[in-house]
């Protein structure tokens, strides 16, 4: 299966760095998201990190422009039309994904993959709303998505051995190393981390130590890149709610259970690093 064209949906922040991986990597790729607005500001992001590599004399000005020359955008899914492979990084929304699933399935060519960078909703059951679960995969990339190794590649029930290889192939095009897993909540990647930065909350909750301590003894003890209430703040505490719901609900156990104090923070809406304040004050 060749594949050349590249849809991604949604210029956020996992959807504007799989766009920029893709036109690194010198496919042609269509993002699309609902306002133009989203679109220029996923677009903006893109632009200020190549940046970083040309000013690290990494790749030149010209390969610059000739990578963000291969990124157009949209705000209608209808255009993807003619892509070989869509990756859907919208929020993480069910109904929202499975609109966007449903109105895919029905516009893009027969034999086009469908993919999805969720972080925990069931491949499987995303892979239902379509009338063709065997190309549809669950290919869930790290933040930040230009740095990141892994591409975490998850195989729905009926995910087909055409797409699976055609999505081990272009994510080993990307420089990245993909490595797959089956589909159950939370996958591999979340089912490990979000009890280990749930754990450092209840921590914090019990009084057990300070932010800056739990943060400090795992990241120097660990040799972790960041401790896992800076991590938290990264992710999105929202997002991490939600996936420990997700593991909570999908599993039955109550060792997912989401501690209160991230409940709190979320009502609060401190949503981390986005929000500008988190378990760190970031304003
Ligand atoms: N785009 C492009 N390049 C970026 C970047 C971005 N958004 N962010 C950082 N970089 C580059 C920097 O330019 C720098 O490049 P060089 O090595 O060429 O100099 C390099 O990455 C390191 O960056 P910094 O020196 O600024 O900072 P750092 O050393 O602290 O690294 C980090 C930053 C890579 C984010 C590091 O802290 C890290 O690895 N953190 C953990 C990340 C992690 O765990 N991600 C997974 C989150 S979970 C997830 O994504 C899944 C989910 O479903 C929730």
């Amino acid at each position: 299966m060749s594949i050349q064209n590249i849809g991604v949906i949604g210029a956020g922040q996992m959807g504007n760095g799989i766009a920029h991986v893709f036109a690194q990597a010198g496919f042609s790729v269509l993002m699309q998201d609902i306002s133009e607005a989203f679109a220029a500001k996923g677009v903006a992001t893109i632009d200020k990190n190549l940046q970083r590599g040309v000013d690290k004399g990494k790749m030149t000005a010209d390969e610059k422009a000739a990578v963000l020359g291969r990124i157009r955008t949209t705000t209608k899914l209808e255009d993807l039309a003619p892509c070989d492979i869509v990756i859907e990084a919208a929020t993480e929304k069910w109904e929202v994904k499975k609109q966007i699933f449903e109105t895919l399935d029905k516009v893009c060519k027969p034999g086009a993959i469908l993919a999805s960078n969720t972080s925990s909703i069931s491949i499987t059951k995303l892979a239902a709303v379509t009338k063709r679960p065997e190309a549809f995969i669950g290919m869930h990339f790290m933040n930040p998505v230009p740095v990141m190794q892994l591409i975490e590649v998850i195989r729905g029930l009926a995910t087909g051995d055409a797409a699976f290889d055609a999505v081990m192939g272009l994510s080993k095009q990307l420089g990245k190393t993909p490595i797959h897993c089956n589909d159950f909540p939370g996958f591999v990647s979340n089912r490990v981390l979000l009890p280990m930065i749930n754990e450092a909350i209840y921590a914090l909750y019990e009084g057990v130590a300070t932010v800056e301590s739990i943060d400090g003894i795992m990241k120097l003890g660990m040799n972790h890149p960041m401790g896992p209430l800076t991590l938290a703040d990264f992710i999105g505490l929202d997002t991490c709610l939600f996936i420990l719901n997700v593991l909570h609900e999908g599993l039955g156990d109550p060792k997912y259970r989401p501690c209160p104090l991230l409940i709190k923070y979320v009502d609060a809406g401190w949503l981390g690093k986005k929000s500008g304040r988190g378990f760190y004050d970031y304003g």
